[in-house]
């Protein structure tokens, strides 16, 4: 989607389709006034006769009003004035999104961002409503033809406001987010007999190559056999699909200054390996390497903005399959740290794959080390599908990780990652083993990781309950590149 700035009044856009914010009562946002007064008051009389829905997400589309230029006017619901959060306006401005996707518009010009929201400035609600409408459009069609005249996304979006260099900000901001939430759905989307992960690797050089100041390359077997990656491996032995360990950089700042690096799983088929998982819902488990997607998204974002900032992206890609040379329970594994992990479960196969990746992310000294995974089932139990799972020893890299989530409403919550949990990983048999058993088990599987990021600046994100809805047929959402990139943001004005 495609966003172009308007600046003359609503009542004169020439547009297909104009979107209004409508409150349950008082005053009108700007372009509501002016096409209410350009229709002689209609949008107030349709109003006070209850023929506009007004609670926060409804729509009402409007055909033929007189006095505007616009052909349709879509009126989006924002609820009573004063309760206007930036959640409730972020799922207000998606059903607005979702609306004009079912009703196959082409293009639509937008003024819901004049609306006051809790704590945020007009900017915010510009950006936010561009990648809130953005996101509704997203449309897969990797192995499906849209139908002809079925539901079709939005390929250009008018915004109705001043033009400024804050405005100018919010739009590029909201393009290069979307662009990467965009990446990361369609790569969760994908079947796992397509995304595989030489495949993932294929992308990073085609998103590197893209965009200027970036790079990417991939290990292969070998060359992860030379550094000891044998928790890696031991993962990937079951499968046909050989793994690759993918490394994405983008160099916007200094030599000398210290990156982000961001880890993510990119488990692109999850069975569980001989420890097999049911049949039931198996299917869903080509998301697990939505972390993946998280980070290679995110770092499309940062390089679409192209940030000053120096950014490094590792993907750990592995399919975990039950085969007569896979790794079995039971099995004592050294990994790259020198530290050995006793296998318990073979289905605890994320946290093999990424404390590997951790492990090489040190030589890049990382200023915050932040590992992106759809690793417990836990996680889902304790937080459903609204929070991201966020655990890490550093106060303030939480502080920063919760406050760029909050802020384009990409939550993420703390767990604990208390030393009190870490005895769950004793056994005689090895420095730890892989599960933690029942009790805190998404706080026992970040105690796993937080042993091979000892001296880091380190957080975890277990996005399982985030990175889709289980059992619905929504797909991929595409976090947390919301959050991760307005980390970014905010990293680079530090
Ligand atoms: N990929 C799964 C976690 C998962 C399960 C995410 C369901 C989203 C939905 C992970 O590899 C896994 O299987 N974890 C196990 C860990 C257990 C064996 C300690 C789990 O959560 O059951
Ligand atoms: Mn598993
Ligand atoms: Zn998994």
């Amino acid at each position: 989607m495609k966003t172009t700035l308007f600046t003359s009044t609503a009542s004169s856009i020439d547009t297909p389709c104009l979107i209004l914010a409508i409150f349950t009562d008082q005053a009108f946002s700007t372009s509501t006034a002016a096409v209410n007064e350009a229709s002689s008051g209609l949008i107030e009389q349709l109003r006070e006769s209850g023929d506009i829905q007004t609670a926060a997400g409804k729509t009402t589309l409007l055909h033929r009003v007189d006095g505007i230029s616009a052909r349709r006017v879509l009126l989006v619901g924002m609820g009573k004035p004063g309760e206007l959060d930036a959640a409730k306006f972020s799922a207000a401005c998606q059903s607005a999104g979702k609306q004009l996707r079912d009703l196959a518009f082409d293009t639509a010009s937008s003024c819901l961002h004049e609306v006051k929201v809790k704590a945020q400035d007009s900017n915010w609600c510009l950006r936010q409503s561009i990648i809130a409408i953005g996101n509704a459009n997203y449309f897969y069609t990797a192995t499906k033809e849209p139908k002809p005249n079925g539901p079709k996304p939005l390929r250009q979006l008018g915004v109705v406001c001043a033009q400024d260099n804050q405005s100018n900000t919010a739009i590029q901001q909201a393009e290069a987010i979307l662009s990467g939430y965009t990446r990361a759905r369609a790569l969760g989307d994908l079947p796992p007999n397509l995304c595989n992960p030489v495949y993932l690797a294929e992308q990073a050089d085609e998103i590197a190559g893209r965009y200027p100041n970036c790079s990417s390359e991939a290990l292969d077997t070998e060359q992860m056999q030379e550094l000891g990656m044998h928790a890696l491996l031991g993962v990937a032995r079951g499968s046909r699909n050989p793994p690759r360990l993918i490394i994405l950089r983008y160099s916007g700042a200094d030599k000398d200054e210290k990156p982000v690096v961001l880890v993510g799983k990119g488990i692109t088929f999850d069975t569980g390996g001989i420890s097999i998982k049911p049949g039931e819902n198996m299917d869903q488990m080509k998301y697990d390497m939505c972390g993946a997607a998280g980070v290679i998204g995110t770092f499309e974002a940062c390089a679409h903005m192209q940030l000053p900032i120096n950014l490094i992206v590792i993907v750990a890609a592995a399919e975990n399959m039950p085969d007569g040379d896979a790794y079995r329970p039971g099995d004592v594994i050294t990994s790259m740290s020198g530290q050995t992990i006793e296998v318990l479960n073979t289905d605890a196969e994320g946290r093999m794959v990424l404390c590997d990746a951790l492990t090489y992310a040190k030589r890049f000294e990382p200023a915050a080390l932040i590992d992106v995974a759809t690793l417990t089932g836990a996680c889902v139990v304790a937080l459903g599908h609204h929070a991201s799972g966020l655990m890490s020893k550093s106060d303030d890299l939480v502080a920063e990780l919760v406050t760029a989530g909050n802020e384009i409403v990409d939550r993420a919550w703390r767990l604990p990652l208390w030393d009190e949990y870490q005895v769950q990983l004793d056994t005689p048999f090895a420095d730890m083993k892989n599960i933690g058993g029942m009790p805190g088990g998404s706080i026992t599987a970040g105690c796993f990781l937080s042993r091979f990021a000892k001296g880091q600046n380190w957080a975890h994100i277990d996005i399982a309950g985030s990175a889709w809805k289980w059992g619905t047929q929504e797909g991929a959402t595409g976090r947390p590149v919301g959050l991760l990139s307005q980390f970014l943001i905010n990293h680079s004005s530090k």
